[in-house]
């Protein structure tokens, strides 16, 4: 069985429910207290090791790809002004070997994919949607690595899942559960955003995956729907044949692509910054008495 060792990120959202700012700024440099959200995104991949990374952007993107290049000057000047600490963080991005590539035509997260497949060819990889920040606490395994170590025990394209409830369930792709051994879920079948009276389980497909190298050739055979490929459709026939497992999610997941999840995702990460955690953790108390 082939090792993952590639990833690819989405990140051509047109950003609309973000409007206006997303008309300048695309939706993955949206700050999350001080770096963007493709910044945390690639981080992920780096606690794993992964630093052969392609981002799908769609073709307004010079901003990420500045965000991710060697900035001479400002490092310069920062190393002349003997500013270290800044240096570093100005710096940190140029680690990664990053392969931009353009999805022309917005025709979801399976068009996605399919752009990059001059970049993975037959090897399987990691699949993050860019719109979704996770974040493990201490004694939790993060979600790509429980990811990597089920598609290693397994060989099969392995999601990652979330217990939700109520409404919560139609806002997701949902699994049904064949069995469930030794932390690996056996899913045979996969529905997208049902109503929940059509739910199979309460385990949501989160934007997290290990795909197999099968599933591109899949996703060629499959028919649009409403003009889009779904990559869901291609789960449900692997999980038809018995070729679909996950793992359960541990952690937070915030979905930064809607308002909400955004502000909470800022709240969260600035009560983990320890230069902000006291102020703000003083501030959201005075203001909780009077809500
Ligand atoms: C996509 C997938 C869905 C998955 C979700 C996770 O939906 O199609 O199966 O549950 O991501 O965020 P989207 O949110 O792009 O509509």
């Amino acid at each position: 069985m082939k090792k993952i060792k590639k990833a690819v990120v989405t990140a051509a959202g047109l950003g609309t429910r973000f409007l206006p700012i997303t008309k300048v700024v695309p939706k993955p440099m949206l700050p999350v207290l001080d770096k963007p959200t493709i910044q945390y995104i690639l981080e992920e991949l780096d606690a794993v090791d992964i630093n052969d990374v392609a981002i799908v952007v769609s073709p307004r993107t010079d901003i990420v790809k500045k965000h991710f290049s060697p900035a001479p000057e400002l490092e310069k000047r920062l190393l002349e002004d003997g500013k270290e600490k800044l240096y570093k963080l100005a710096t940190e991005m140029n680690r990664f070997n990053i392969t931009f590539i353009e999805q022309k035509v917005p025709n979801g997260l399976a068009g996605a994919m399919l752009c990059a497949e001059e970049f993975v060819g037959d090897e399987p990889f990691l699949l993050l949607l860019g719109d979704e920040l996770l974040y493990a606490e201490k004694g939790e395994k993060p979600c790509l690595r429980s990811l990597l170590e089920t598609y290693e025990k397994t060989g099969k394209t392995t999601l990652s899942a979330l217990s939700v409830f109520g409404d919560d369930v139609s806002k997701y792709g949902n699994m049904g559960v064949e069995s469930e051994k030794d932390g690996v879920i056996n899913v045979n079948r996969i529905v997208e955003k049902p109503p929940l009276t059509d739910a199979l389980s309460n385990y949501a497909i989160i934007g997290r995956y290990a795909i197999g190298g099968e599933v591109l050739g899949i996703l060629k055979t499959l028919k649009p729907r409403n003009n889009e490929i779904f990559l869901t459709d291609a789960f449900d026939i692997l999980a038809g044949k018995g070729e679909l497992v996950a793992t359960e999610f541990e952690g937070k997941r915030f979905d930064v692509g809607d308002k909400a999840g955004y502000v909470k995702a800022n709240v969260e990460f600035a009560l983990k910054s320890e230069e902000t955690r006291e102020e703000i953790k003083e501030y959201i108390k005075a203001i909780a008495e009077k809500l």
